[in-house]
């Protein structure tokens, strides 16, 4: 295409608003608009990006034997009540109302619509396995759409869904999903690890969420460098880093002390002249409706994903001051495990096994125990409820467990048969017998890779995209369009690629070269093939837009030298 007759409205500024790399370098770059918050249209070069990574996707799902439909977007709150996600789902949800006053939703994903099309079409074992899916917008009212592309309200999603006869048959659709998964961030230039994830309060048994590594993420994983454990954070298990200081020996009773004032940890910490590891931390909270004290190390942080599960609570919340006044005679920073006024479970971290005469709230304001066991002074159910810290060591290997900061590009889930189940999707076996398929769900985020790679892959003057989802390959520059041997030497290089199939801009455009190669870097061309005073001696020059390195290259050479570079990169 010619440059000159496309709209690529570049911005010379950094626009203010803008947060990542990834969204500065889009609105400058003239790929994206912004309509609202998390609203954003798509203009050519976006467009022309998404487009390559769908059919990246999409070649990659139909390798595996999946079936590209589409669903609709618009749905019937029925479709979502069945499945009891209507409420589920909160202020997550756009809903909207027909002219009858009816209740619709805009589809924020597609396991409901999914299983009633499967439930109204499947009829026996013989029909199985089948692993559908689509390539269509979704819609999330977002807390805080954020960051460009990277979370917004409006976006495309490649959705897929497998129903199998049982277990194996669930888990070699979603060993093809990772595999495929691998293969499509590949291609996209993206580097994912997968990480074992929790699988959410709708049931499931596995899950992988694929990450990759950014600051602009929002997401941690624990990694370790040695056996290669990682975890997403809400997941992940340790062993705690020892505690600064030995419990004092001996068998001792609580005792209460005096602490005006202080009710932090770090303000008990400074006040004992103990380090933090020496306290115990007293969390209220309620777990669908009821009390439960959470006792954790000092230092340490509840992860409420584990807290949720350890207690089989779909609903967790921390307590209210007034409840916990009510409950433990005391305001929280003077709260412990002794002297409840509320009968209440206590689950105490796994940290605190084997602990004795630390430190803990006196359920009196202002003042502490210290002295307290557990397990001798109080009753309490030992589990897994911390997050794990950097420094952690690796409960496989022993080595120190990271943190690291994610994007989530990728999710897969085994759902086994919650939805079918509660949807009514049955087949019959080969017996003749009523039986329920067992189903997954695998999501991938288009617009998000795209935001991805570019956090990824850039620098001071712009994107770095691999060839791969670029919007062009190549982009041919004249230098001084006045020149017409330089303009005739382009075009005709320009026509000879476009005959190899190589996917190339011409930018005829009457700019300073200056200009044109400021633009070229900023939009991401991989390639630039500058025709300027060497044609003279029938050489061109070839740049590579990740390192900017240059060769001057025969004129006859260059479409054979492109091809051969496209190719290694598997575009
Ligand atoms: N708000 C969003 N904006 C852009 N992409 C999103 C958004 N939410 C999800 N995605 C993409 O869709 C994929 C599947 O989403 P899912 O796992 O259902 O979302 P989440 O983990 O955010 O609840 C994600 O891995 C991500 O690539
Ligand atoms: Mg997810
Ligand atoms: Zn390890």
């Amino acid at each position: 295409m010619l440059w000159s007759k496309l709209f690529i409205p570049t911005l010379r500024e950094n626009p203010a608003e803008a947060e990542a790399a990834s969204h500065t370098l889009l609105l400058r770059a003239g790929y994206i608009r912004q309509l609202s918050a998390g609203i954003y249209s798509h203009l050519f070069l976006s467009q022309r990006a998404l487009n390559k990574i769908i059919a990246i996707v999409r070649q990659e799902m139909d390798a595996i034997g999946a079936q590209e439909m589409l669903l609709p977007a618009l749905h019937p709150a029925e479709v979502w009540q069945e499945s009891g996600r209507w409420d589920v789902m909160g202020q997550n949800m756009f809903r909207i109302k027909d002219r009858f006053d009816r209740d619709l939703c805009l589809g924020m994903t597609h396991e409901e619509v999914m299983t009633i099309l499967a439930r109204g079409e499947l009829r026996s074992y013989k029909q199985l396995p089948q692993i559908w899916y689509q390539i269509q917008t979704k819609f999330r009212d977002e807390p805080r759409p954020k960051s460009g592309l990277l979370r917004v309200r409006q976006f495309i999603m490649k959705d897929s869904y497998s129903f199998d006869m049982d277990a194996a048959g669930l888990d070699a659709a979603y060993d093809k999903h990772y595999a495929a998964y691998k293969r499509i961030f590949e291609r996209c230039g993206l580097n994912a690890i997968a990480v074992e994830a929790h699988s959410g309060a709708m049931g499931g048994s596995q899950s992988h969420e694929f990450m990759v590594p950014s600051d602009a993420g929002e997401d941690f994983v624990a990694i370790c460098q040695k056996c290669g454990y990682h975890a997403n954070l809400e997941k992940a298990v340790s062993v705690a880093a020892k505690p600064g200081v030995a419990d004092p020996e001996g068998e001792f009773t609580p005792e209460k002390f005096h602490t005006p004032g202080r009710k932090t940890i770090v303000e008990v910490s400074e006040f004992t002249k103990l380090p933090q590891t020496s306290q115990m931390k007293s969390l209220v909270m309620v777990a669908d409706g009821k009390p439960v004290l959470a006792l954790l190390r000092g230092d340490h942080q509840l992860s409420e994903t584990k807290f949720a599960s350890v207690t089989g609570a779909a609903d967790v919340r921390p307590a209210h001051p007034h409840e916990i006044r009510e409950w433990f005679g005391a305001d929280a920073g003077s709260l412990g495990p002794i002297g409840l006024k509320k009968s209440m479970l206590i689950v105490a971290d796994t940290a605190l096994q084997g602990r004795k005469n630390m430190i803990g709230g006196a359920n009196e304001d202002d003042y502490h125990l210290k002295n307290l066991t557990p397990g001798k002074d109080f009753n309490a159910k030992f589990e897994d409820l911390r997050q794990v810290v950097a420094g952690d060591a690796c409960s496989s290997c022993g080595a120190e467990l990271a943190v690291v900061k994610t994007i989530e590009i990728g999710h897969i889930f085994k759902l086994g048969y919650k939805y079918s189940d509660t949807m009514g999707l049955r087949v019959l076996n080969a017996d003749g017998a009523e039986v329920t398929p067992i189903m997954g769900s695998y999501g991938i985020g288009v617009e998000r890779i795209l935001s991805t790679a570019i956090e990824q892959n850039h620098d001071q003057d712009g994107m770095i995209l691999p060839p791969s989802i670029a919007p062009f390959a190549v982009v041919v520059t004249p230098v001084n369009n006045a020149n017409a041997e330089q303009m005739t030497a382009a075009r005709s290089l320009y026509e000879d690629l476009l005959k190899q199939n190589i996917d190339v801009l011409l930018d005829d455009r009457d700019e300073r070269p200056g200009v044109k190669f400021k633009d070229a870097d900023l939009i991401g061309i991989p390639y630039r093939v500058t025709v300027g005073k060497k044609l003279a001696q029938g050489q061109v020059e070839l740049t590579e837009r990740r390192g900017k390195k240059s060769v001057d290259i025969a004129v006859s050479e260059v479409a054979a030298e492109l091809a051969g570079r496209l190719r290694a990169q598997k575009v």
